[in-house]
């Protein structure tokens, strides 16, 4: 009713510039609702506000365990590296198994890296400090079944066997790659990568990634020291590629997060193209905070409408390299037959 009395005593011009802004404010408002939305998720069960539940306390669990499997498997591992990251590991091991109990694969398998570590130390014959040392052997204390890993050794000609073999070894056979020799990747190749990495398929064919592809050592460094997670091996990076994706094809509040649903789908597909080209490869977190947004922002030049999705470092590896285990969880605990 307020409508119609509003079209008859306004003009047209007027009424049409109101109806414009009232879908807008609309809008607005729903979006705000959306992000308040997904912000209420990821504060009551993100891993932010403390590990208070088994989930939380084994996603800690595998991020550290992680990094302890890269540092064994750096080009030039550093004797006692981690210390802190030990002692925090083999503690929250034997928080989680004294709360939860042992059964977890991941839990076992973060012991029998915690381990390996130990191992290591004794085959260096490195005496690891009292306190990492006294953590490892209180965590000895509470396990019952205790297995040492072993991280991958590697040959190039094993790595690439089956890098044109049907999909099955094929994917089987692609790891992260952090070990780089000095050999030069052509730029022709990474188009050949890049050509065959656009098959992906995204939301209405909107094709919204794009890729910033470096290979000037100086600019690969400084956005490699912003990005953070490569220490070891970040100054072996031969070709570096910055995925973004573009926002300006997406619209309302369905699709918010849409660029990266399809910039991570692209993602996964440029490092199975640079697997069969025989070229190897780490995907590099873009998990930024607002300052470090803005900061490769700048270093990367992005356009102001891309979000970033991800790096990816490149690089031929040498002759014998290692390989981080990242052990899968079995099939069971992650897939649900409803
Ligand atoms: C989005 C994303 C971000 C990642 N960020 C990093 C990183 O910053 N540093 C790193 O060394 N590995 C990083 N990785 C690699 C993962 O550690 C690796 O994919 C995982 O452990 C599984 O191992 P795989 O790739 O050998 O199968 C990242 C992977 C993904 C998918």
């Amino acid at each position: 009713m307020l409508k119609e009395l509003l079209q008859n005593i306004l003009p047209t011009v007027v009424f049409d510039f109101l109806k414009r802004k009232k879908l807008q404010f609309s809008l607005l408002w729903h979006l705000m609702q959306a992000y308040r939305y997904d912000m209420n998720r990821y504060i009551r069960f993100s891993d932010t506000f403390g590990s208070n539940t088994a989930q939380k306390l084994i996603g800690k669990i595998i991020k550290e365990y992680h990094v302890v499997e890269k540092g064994l498997t750096m080009p030039d591992t550093k004797l006692g590296f981690g210390r802190e990251l030990l002692f925090n590991l083999a503690t929250n091991c034997r928080q989680y198994i004294e709360k939860y109990g042992e059964t977890d694969e991941q839990l076992e398998h973060a012991v029998g890296v915690v381990l390996e570590y130990e191992q290591f130390h004794q085959n260096c014959m490195f005496q690891l400090e009292a306190v990492v040392a006294n953590s490892i052997h209180d965590l000895k204390q509470v396990v019952a079944k205790t297995t040492v890993c072993r991280q991958k050794d590697a040959s190039i000609e094993d790595y690439f066997r089956y890098s044109e073999s049907p999909f099955f070894q094929f994917a089987k056979s692609r790891s992260s790659i952090r070990n780089y020799s000095t050999e030069n990747i052509p730029t022709e190749k990474l188009i050949e990568v890049l050509d065959l990495a656009r098959t992906a398929p995204s939301a209405c064919n909107r094709q919204c990634w794009r890729t910033y592809v470096f290979e000037n050592k100086d600019q690969i460094n400084s956005i490699l020291i912003i990005q953070g997670g490569n220490r070891g091996f970040g100054h072996l990076v031969n070709k570096l590629i910055v995925i973004t994706a573009e926002v300006g094809v997406f619209a309302n509040v369905g699709e918010r997060n849409e660029s990266f649903i399809d910039g991570g789908i692209y993602a996964m597909n440029v490092l199975y193209a640079l697997h069969y080209y025989k070229i190897g490869a780490c995907m590099l977190n873009c998990s930024n905070t607002i300052e470090k947004d803005l900061t490769l922002r700048k270093l990367c030049d992005i356009r102001e409408s891309e979000v970033f999705i991800a790096m990816i470092s490149c690089g031929i590896p040498p002759e014998n390299f290692r390989i981080a285990l990242s052990k899968r969880y079995d099939l069971g605990k992650t897939n649900t037959l409803r």
